[in-house]
């Protein structure tokens, strides 16, 4: 292991200029380095931003199992959602000659140089959450993360037995699909979880609009829908933070956020079951169904780590298991391929 000594405390905010000089223009970078041991574990862990609760909590169970007393010393940085943010990241840590680099990519495409520089400086690899689509896999040593394809056949299948129950007839259900951050593989696996489920069933998806992951776009775009559409009955909200939006823009209108869709409510769904206030919109019955999304990645990188430390050689890819939260009595047990999931209380 590399010996290496740091700075006390050093908080580096790095201010990203995107030619021009208006406010808007101006991303912040940040940086933060803590005081560590000289023989401790050096990590550098590009985050790709703080969008959603989710995310923070993500971030910090990350800093949780990278702290000193572990045995490590962090270099964070948060990417503001910006992949080059997240490429200068890398690119910094590799010049620190840390041990390990984590990396929580924002999209898929277009890392393959800069993991080429980190192969090249013999600096492995962790991904965590979503994924990078790169022809050379031996560019990232492995993954932890979600199925998000199967959270998204999850919660659909949920909606599938939950018609069924209602004897609600599939064409009548007219769905939007706020999706997440356009590229990024919990966009493109829950997206896709709702094309095939939607597919079989032959619902009507009316509309599909990136809405980022974020309350703010999940309020902006749900009422923009509301404007253009008259007929839609249930919004598949691709995070928590996207359904506090569409729920807020809903009541906007006047309209109600709930389960009974044959008498103009509009269903929401959603995925990640972290965000309090979400939950408690869950337990309301103003979101009716929750896809699990398991944020606590810190344990399962450190002991990744640990595993390649002791020159073991951790799986490639690595799901963790996720449960599905309702509070409506109809839907107790959802199967997909086979395999039974239990619908617990949110
Ligand atoms: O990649 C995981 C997703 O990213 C979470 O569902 C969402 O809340 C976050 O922004």
């Amino acid at each position: 292991m590399k010996k290496y000594k740091m700075m006390t405390c050093l908080l580096l905010s790095v201010l990203v200029l995107s030619g021009c000089e208006s406010s808007s223009s101006v991303t912040e970078n940040t940086t933060e380095t803590e005081e560590v041991a000289t023989d401790n574990i050096l990590v550098g862990f590009s985050q790709l931003g703080a969008e959603s609760d989710w995310r923070s909590a993500n971030t910090q169970s990350m800093k949780d199992a990278f702290s000193e007393e572990n045995g490590y010393g962090l270099i964070f940085n948060d990417g503001q959602q910006k992949q080059t943010n997240q490429i200068t990241a890398i690119r910094t840590f590799i010049q620190q000659d840390v041990d390990y680099i984590v990396l929580a990519p924002v999209t898929e495409s277009g890392w393959d140089s800069v993991l080429e520089e980190a192969k090249d400086a013999n600096i492995p690899v962790i991904l965590v959450d979503r994924l990078v689509d790169v022809s050379d896999k031996s560019l990232y040593q492995c993954w932890v993360g979600s199925d998000f394809e199967l959270e998204g056949i999850k919660v659909c299948q949920w909606l599938h037995e939950y018609t069924v129950a209602n004897e609600i007839s599939d064409e009548d259900l007219h769905i939007v699909d706020l999706q997440g951050t356009i590229g990024s593989t919990a966009q493109l696996g829950r997206s896709r979880g709702l094309n095939e489920v939607a597919m079989e069933y032959g619902w009507d998806v009316v509309a599909l609009r990136d809405a980022d992951f974020t309350q703010e776009k999940g309020r902006e775009v749900m009422a923009s829908l509301l404007r253009e559409y008259d007929n839609i009955n249930v919004v598949y909200c691709e995070n928590d933070n996207e359904a506090i939006g569409a729920i807020k823009a809903i009541e906007a209108a006047g309209l109600v956020a709930g389960k009974d869709i044959a008498n103009g409510e509009i269903m929401v769904l959603s995925f990640d079951g972290i965000n309090e206030e979400a939950l408690q919109y869950a337990r309301e019955g103003k979101i009716a169904c929750i896809g699990e999304c398991n944020p606590m990645h810190g344990p399962r990188v450190a002991a990744m780590i640990e595993m390649l430390n002791r020159g073991e050689e951790p799986e490639k890819f690595n799901y963790v298991d996720e449960g599905i939260f309702s509070a409506l009595p109809d839907v107790t047990t959802i199967t997909v391929d086979g395999e039974e999931y239990a619908v617990t209380a949110p």
